[in-house]
């Protein structure tokens, strides 16, 4: 699955991109993704494998260069346990530190989030980001998301240097399919 925009090319990883994902997944830029965090090139190149076999885990692709410079993922759910109608995605965007301010992520969450409804049978998205947060803040509020509620000390991904857990702030937004079309 490939979308294109003006700019950008998101699609599936492929090992070759290996070496891109590595330069920013060698030290996450924000606590969410420490776990993500990659410590060599063969880590990477088995990392991609992995992703490559989900279609809503994408590259976001500078059409220019072919460089990977970012990615954006999301996983459908549904909205309790026993529900067949997975209806509600929760999409997470990185970019290489290099890249940003320039409107790729954007670029890149509006054509996604237009898959999601359009092509995916989403209902409902929603998106968390630590308080602390504010460009992935303002990218949620730029693409129309509304702000739905602060959960205080919600998650820990880090240990403080005493090893206690550091707690996080954890804002969450979210768009209606309705909302979307209503924009
Ligand atoms: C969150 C993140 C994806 C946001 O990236 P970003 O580049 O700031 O987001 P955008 O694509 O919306 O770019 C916005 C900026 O580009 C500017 N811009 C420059 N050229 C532009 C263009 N052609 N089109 C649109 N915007 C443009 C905008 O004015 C805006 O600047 P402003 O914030 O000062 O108003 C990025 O900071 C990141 O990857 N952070 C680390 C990982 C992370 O935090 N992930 C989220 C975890 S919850």
């Amino acid at each position: 699955m490939i979308i294109e925009t003006e700019r950008l090319i998101l699609r599936p990883f492929k090992e070759s991109d290996a070496g891109d994902v590595l330069t920013y997944l060698a030290a996450p830029a924000v606590h969410c993704f420490y776990s993500m965090k990659l410590d060599s090139l063969e880590a990477a190149k088995d990392e991609m494998k992995k992703r490559g076999e989900d279609d809503l885990y994408l590259a976001i692709v500078l059409k220019e260069s072919d460089k990977v410079i970012g990615e954006i993922f999301s996983h459908p759910e549904g909205t309790n346990p026993e529900d067949e109608v997975m209806d509600t995605f929760s999409p997470c965007w990185m970019l290489n530190l290099s890249y940003i301010c320039k409107g790729y992520a954007y670029e890149a969450a509006h054509a996604y989030f237009d898959h999601l409804f359009n092509e995916r049978g989403a209902r409902r998205l929603y998106a968390y980001t630590e308080d602390t947060n504010l460009p992935s803040q303002h990218l949620c509020e730029r693409l129309g998301m509304r702000r739905e509620g602060l959960f205080m000390e919600f998650v820990s991904f880090i240990n403080n240097p005493d090893g206690t857990p550091l707690y996080e702030n954890t804002m969450q937004y979210a768009i209606l399919k309705k909302e979307w079309e209503a924009q």
